[in-house]
């Protein structure tokens, strides 16, 4: 950060036309999970603690000072070994998870794809998970009807819209779930691994979508293990490592790094997992 001259503190600059508004701003972000740990690793000492039912609380700091900021209209990718802190990154900035420490500024209605469908509830039908998910995202009830026949047939789950979705399986929960947060009209998404979604057609058609998305004005964050897709999506990739910004920067170099650091190449077993 550049120290203030004199010609700083008067009248207040207006912010350059080059640099377009943050739709999140994270500040000195940290994110620290408590959870029951068992107090010994051994099988005697596992035993006992099942007797006792003891529980030791061991802290997870999954997210540590974390700053950045996405300006509206780009595509900022995360990537990171699993366990790096994305998922928790992306929950705190959904305001689902409240940061332990620092600030998370978001501007603009958000729509959030985490962990495929969180939210729906299993008991209900597809056609209530819809209506419900479309209140909640701040839809009136006129349009959400024009949205609906859109969400279904994006989804291709016409026939089985008024069945209970603990019938569905994975592929079409995670349909689902993807057709109703990008039919939104957010001015942000989030998304989390919502390329792996489906089988090998509505990849393709996420992936299509996705693009679609990336390039009109709406601001994203991506957060995924597939690295074409990140190449192709991303303006902006973001490398967490345990909790940590490691890299920031074009997606080719940053993906170019964290690709040396795990040790693969674009074989055809890590191809297959990109889009
Ligand atoms: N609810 C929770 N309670 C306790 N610890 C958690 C919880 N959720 C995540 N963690 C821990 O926080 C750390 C970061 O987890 P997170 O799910 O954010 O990782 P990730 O980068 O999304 O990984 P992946 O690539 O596997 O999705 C991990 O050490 C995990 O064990
Ligand atoms: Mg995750």
């Amino acid at each position: 950060m550049s120290s203030l001259s004199a010609s700083d503190v008067r009248p207040q600059a207006a912010p350059a036309p080059s640099a377009p508004p943050a739709a999140i701003k994270v500040q000195n972000v940290s994110i620290t999970y408590q959870s029951a740990l068992q107090d010994r690793q051994t099988l005697v000492g596992t035993l006992s603690r099942l007797r006792r039912r003891r529980k030791i609380l061991r802290e997870v700091r999954a997210v540590r000072d974390v700053s950045f900021e996405v300006p509206r209209g780009t595509v900022l990718g995360i990537i990171g070994a699993n366990g790096a802190g994305k998922s928790t990154l992306v929950r705190a900035m959904a305001g689902i998870l409240p940061p332990t420490s620092g600030r998370i500024e978001v501007h603009g209605r958000v729509s959030t794809l985490l962990a495929l469908g969180v939210g729906f509830d299993r008991k209900l039908t597809g056609r209530q998970n819809v209506v419900l998910g479309g209140l909640a995202a701040g839809l009136s009830r006129e349009q959400l009807a024009a949205k609906y026949e859109e969400i279904v047939a994006f989804a291709e789950l016409e026939e089985f819209m008024d069945m209970p979705m603990r019938t569905y399986s994975a592929g079409m929960y995670g349909r689902l779930a993807f057709s109703v947060a990008v039919n939104m009209e957010p001015d942000i998404l989030l998304i989390d691994e919502a390329l792996s979604v489906g089988d090998a057609h509505f990849k393709r058609k996420s992936f299509d979508k996705m693009r679609e998305l990336c390039e009109s004005a709406h601001t994203i964050v991506l957060v995924s293990h597939g690295m074409n897709a990140m190449r192709q999506l991303a303006d902006e990739v973001l490398w967490l490592h345990k909790g940590q910004i490691r890299e920031y920067g074009p997606p080719r170099e940053v993906i170019r790094a964290y690709k040396r650091f795990m040790r693969v190449e674009d074989d055809d077993q890590t191809a297959e997992e990109d889009v």
